[in-house]
């Protein structure tokens, strides 16, 4: 099996724009940026310099603990402004998109209905309470707005009125990479007044998300998919349903009063009745830092490139007999830098070992944390190849900043030997 690799001189890579520089160890391919992409400059530079500082938040009066907590404060703003928050919505750092989610369905009013499709992530399908509704998986971005208008309209002709319902949707899919239909999903939703709350884990490393550009009233990230350090999140949002709720931790931060008696406690509202205990600094500090660099860089530019990339990813895949691709929106949906796909007889784990082993490889194999839809996608793909040797499990290969044209072709290769 032969592969076509582009010549070398297609193969240069321009600068990446300043603090875009990602991390990394020379001679491992890491082709897993979907679970958790590589720290890139700006993050760790930001880390650095905070450092020397580091000291309490929010909890001292000292030159060191008042530079953190307005670094911390800082972060905020510039956070919620890359992602466009309203000026009244709460941007509550939390520990990544499960976390973020996980919070804001404790904070829904009581009685409210959660639809959500059953191709999303687990942390998109767990969380919400009793009663949710999940739509199947459409077989189209077309196909999954009617699906919600049909599905809105339906509850609310069933429910009493003023009975809160929350749409819960992923940007873009963690195991095809296809992009969501947000805008027309929020108009629908708004039409039937129901808010709606979007994982933006897989979209935002990939493109811009804007709150108030996509009237959406709620948006879940991970830093650590958008390059930045583990352990900092964000729940971005309607502040009401959150100052209602009762505090996601109880605990020092998020108290306005506590007086002697067991319950006399009153919390705070804001962002800090839900950020109880001593913050993430560093981690808030680096997803900053990476925000303000994706800000200030071209991001059109970026998006070329890596789409660029992921054609080559994709035709090259489509060019092996033995490799199927997964998809749900069909092969020409618009998606980001994630592909999905299986080796027909053989083990999926097995080969990303051997990936891993003979190429220096990394990527995903398994059920990506979204099994309804990862098992669906795989019995779709064995009735359109008609192949009857594709395995339970799937792999999968994600680009982004570091990714290079070399990458791309060295797994090609690789898989072209699998056949
Ligand atoms: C679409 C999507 N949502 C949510 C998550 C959960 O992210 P985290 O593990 O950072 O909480 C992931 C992680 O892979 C994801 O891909």
């Amino acid at each position: 099996m032969t592969v076509t690799l582009v010549p070398p001189s297609h193969r240069t890579r321009t600068a990446p724009p300043a603090g875009l520089d990602v991390l990394g160890v020379p001679g491992e391919i890491n082709l897993d940026y979907a679970a958790t992409a590589p720290c890139a400059r700006a993050a760790a530079d930001a880390v650095a310099e905070l450092l020397p500082w580091y000291a309490s938040v929010h909890r001292g009066a000292g030159a060191l603990s008042r530079r953190c907590t307005l670094a911390y404060e800082r972060a905020r703003q510039t956070v919620g402004d890359f992602f466009g928050a309203r000026a009244d919505d709460h941007v509550v750092f939390t520990r990544n998109t499960t976390d973020a989610l996980n919070l804001l369905a404790r904070a829904l009013p009581a009685g409210t209905t959660v639809v959500t499709f059953a191709g999303e992530h687990h942390a998109n399908l767990l969380p919400w309470p009793r009663g949710s509704v999940r739509l199947p998986v459409p077989g189209s971005p077309g196909e999954a707005v009617r699906a919600l208008d049909a599905a809105l309209g339906e509850l609310r002709r069933d429910a009493s009125p003023g009975v809160p319902v929350l749409v819960a949707v992923t940007g873009a899919s963690n195991v095809t990479g296809e992009r969501w239909p947000v805008a027309e999903l929020t108009r629908v939703a708004r039409r039937h007044h129901a808010r709606i709350a979007v994982d933006a884990a897989q979209l935002a490393p990939h493109a811009p998300v804007d709150l108030l550009a996509l009237d959406v009233d709620y948006l879940a990230v991970s830093g650590h998919k958008l390059y930045a350090p583990f352990g900092a999140g964000v729940l971005i949002g309607r502040g009401d349903w959150l100052d209602a709720a009762p505090p996601y931790l109880a605990g020092g931060g998020a108290t306005s009063h506590v007086g002697a008696a067991t319950h006399d406690v009153r919390w705070a509202t804001g962002p800090a009745r839900h950020e109880a205990g001593t913050p993430n600094l560093l981690g808030a500090v680096a997803l900053a830092a990476v925000c303000a660099a994706l800000d200030g860089a071209d991001r059109a530019a970026l998006h070329d490139r890596e789409q660029e990339l992921l054609a080559r990813l994709r035709d090259g895949i489509a060019a092996l007999p033995h490799v199927v691709e997964l998809h749900t929106f069909g092969p020409d949906a618009p998606r980001v830098g994630i592909v999905s796909f299986v080796v027909a007889g053989r083990d999926s784990s097995t080969v990303a070992a051997e990936l891993a082993r003979e190429h220096g490889i990394g990527v995903r194999d398994g059920l990506f944390c979204a099994h309804p839809l990862a098992r669906r996608l795989l019995t779709e793909a064995a009735n359109r190849s008609g192949r009857r040797d594709l395995p339970p499990t799937a792999l999968r290969a994600s680009i982004g900043l570091g990714s290079t044209a070399e990458h791309v072709d060295t797994l090609l290769a690789a898989l072209a030997t699998l056949g």
